[in-house]
């Protein structure tokens, strides 16, 4: 019934100009894709969540390949899980400049990646999304590598206006709970792995809520190494098994496990330059008449909170930092390790003096890839 068959993310990418590759050779350059066959060069060497080759921050950190990088190592170490409980009291542990992020998962836990926030006497925080904003993504600082994640949220109820709580890997495993149009009495579940649909039944509508725009309810994540739950208000509403989705012959794992990320997002699927079939998902083009646009200037959904409890296989001891990337556990499943490297960069957003021991040196291809948009080759 539902287009169950497309990411949040590509809608993200969508919004963003596309790069054009120039030179094509054994590994790509500043500014060309990164993909399983061309991996990022050494000059550029970290393939960005948008899949082009860079370095610096906004290619580096959070969402960077591992896979599509130049080695293994070329982006920065993921964050170790943390729990927490997130309130919006205070935007004090929200970073709303992500240019300027060093990789201090302590300092912040989200990152506002696009949009605009605004928070209520009553400690909310709330997403919006206008005409020129193109909406609201925050992702978190911290990544998890299994856990409990729960969102206390209000949706959107606008046809073409969709709001999302998910959680996204740097393979772009993913699980979401997403709240399309004006359907407010039901949520939608889904799960990706690697960017791919893994099954034909992997977008499932829950119906029957009360009405999501008015009332909280707690959206659950429940992602353990051997199933993944969805729970609305602590009753789960639908559970995967890893071995469902097990390839018994190839022993290949569609099941998300990879260490990821939480995003939360309001964000316009119902514009032209979206595809139809997301459009129609979304039921149909955004009216920027509405009277809740007109009347607030906005359109929005609300957060009051993210709890999160991690459960990684094996506890981390205290000397842990962060999450790598290594070699294939089975087939085609990276193996994840813990890290004791740092998660920081040694300096501000420009002008890094290498920070990873495959000596990464950011200030100096930052500052050509600078040079490039600043030319206007790359865009
Ligand atoms: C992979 O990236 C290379 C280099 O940017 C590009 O030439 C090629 O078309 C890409 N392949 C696919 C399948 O996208
Ligand atoms: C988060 O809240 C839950 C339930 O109130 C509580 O059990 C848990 O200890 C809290 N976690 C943290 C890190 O404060
Ligand atoms: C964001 O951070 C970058 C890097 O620190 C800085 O150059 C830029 O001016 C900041 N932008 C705003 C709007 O503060
Ligand atoms: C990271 O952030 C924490 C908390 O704000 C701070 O105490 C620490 O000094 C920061 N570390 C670095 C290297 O910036
Ligand atoms: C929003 O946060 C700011 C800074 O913390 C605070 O001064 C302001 O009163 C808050 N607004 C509301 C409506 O609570
Ligand atoms: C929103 O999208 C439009 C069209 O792609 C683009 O021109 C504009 O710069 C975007 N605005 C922001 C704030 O991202
Ligand atoms: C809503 O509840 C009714 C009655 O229990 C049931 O028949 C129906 O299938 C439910 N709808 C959805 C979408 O779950
Ligand atoms: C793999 O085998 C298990 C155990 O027999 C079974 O439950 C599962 O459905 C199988 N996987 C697939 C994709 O058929
Ligand atoms: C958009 O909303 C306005 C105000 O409710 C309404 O008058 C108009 O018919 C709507 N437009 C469409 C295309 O539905
Ligand atoms: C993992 O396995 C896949 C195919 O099973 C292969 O294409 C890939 O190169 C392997 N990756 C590593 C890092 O060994
Ligand atoms: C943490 O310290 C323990 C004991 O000193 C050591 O065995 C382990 O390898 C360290 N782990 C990491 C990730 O550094
Ligand atoms: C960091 O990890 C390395 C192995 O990767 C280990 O040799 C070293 O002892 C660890 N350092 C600490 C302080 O745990």
């Amino acid at each position: 019934m539902f287009a169950t068959s497309r990411a949040p993310t590509a809608t993200w990418l969508s919004v963003l100009p596309l790069l054009v590759s120039v030179v094509p050779g054994v590994a790509a350059t500043a500014g060309q894709t990164c993909n399983a066959t061309t991996l990022c060069g050494a000059d550029a060497p970290c393939c960005s969540p948008y899949g082009y080759c860079g370095s610096g921050p906004d290619f580096c950190f959070g969402g960077c390949d591992p896979l599509y990088s130049h080695t293994l190592t070329s982006c920065m170490p993921e964050p170790v899980c943390k729990d927490a409980n997130i309130t919006f009291k205070n935007f004090d542990r929200i970073l709303m400049n992500q240019t300027a992020y060093n990789g201090n998962a302590s300092a912040w836990d989200f990152i506002l990646n696009q949009g605009d926030i605004l928070n209520t006497t009553a400690g909310e925080m709330v997403m919006t999304l206008t005409k020129e904003n193109n909406g609201t993504r925050l992702s978190s600082t911290r990544y998890v590598h299994y856990g409990q994640m729960t969102t206390r949220l209000k949706t959107g109820r606008w046809g073409g206006v969709v709001t999302a709580f998910i959680t996204m890997s740097d393979i772009k495993d993913e699980i979401d709970w997403e709240f399309p149009g004006v359907l407010t009495t039901t949520g939608q579940t889904n799960y990706f792995w690697q960017g791919n649909i893994p099954a034909e039944d992997a977008g499932e509508t829950i119906g029957n809520l009360t009405d999501t725009y008015d009332n909280y309810h707690d959206f659950t994540v429940d992602w353990q190494p051997d199933a993944l739950k969805w729970l609305i208000d602590g009753q789960v509403v639908r559970t995967l098994t890893r071995e469902s989705v097990t390839d018994n012959s190839t022993g290949v794992s569609k099941y998300p496990n990879t260490p990821s990320r939480i995003e939360l997002s309001i964000w316009p699927a119902g514009i032209s330059s979206e595809p139809l079939g997301t459009i129609e998902w979304a039921d149909g083009l955004i009216n920027w008449t509405d009277p809740d646009y007109v009347s607030h200037g906005y359109f929005y959904a609300y957060v009051d909170s993210v709890s999160i409890t991690c459960n990684d296989p094996t506890t981390p001891s205290a000397n842990v930092t962060a999450y790598v990337y290594g070699k294939n556990s089975s087939t085609d499943t990276p193996s994840i390790d813990f890290s004791n490297e740092t998660t920081i960069a040694s300096s501000g957003a420009f002008g890094f003096d290498g920070v990873r021991a495959s000596g990464v040196k950011w200030a100096v291809a930052v500052s050509a890839a600078m040079m490039a948009l600043g030319s206007g080759l790359l865009f």
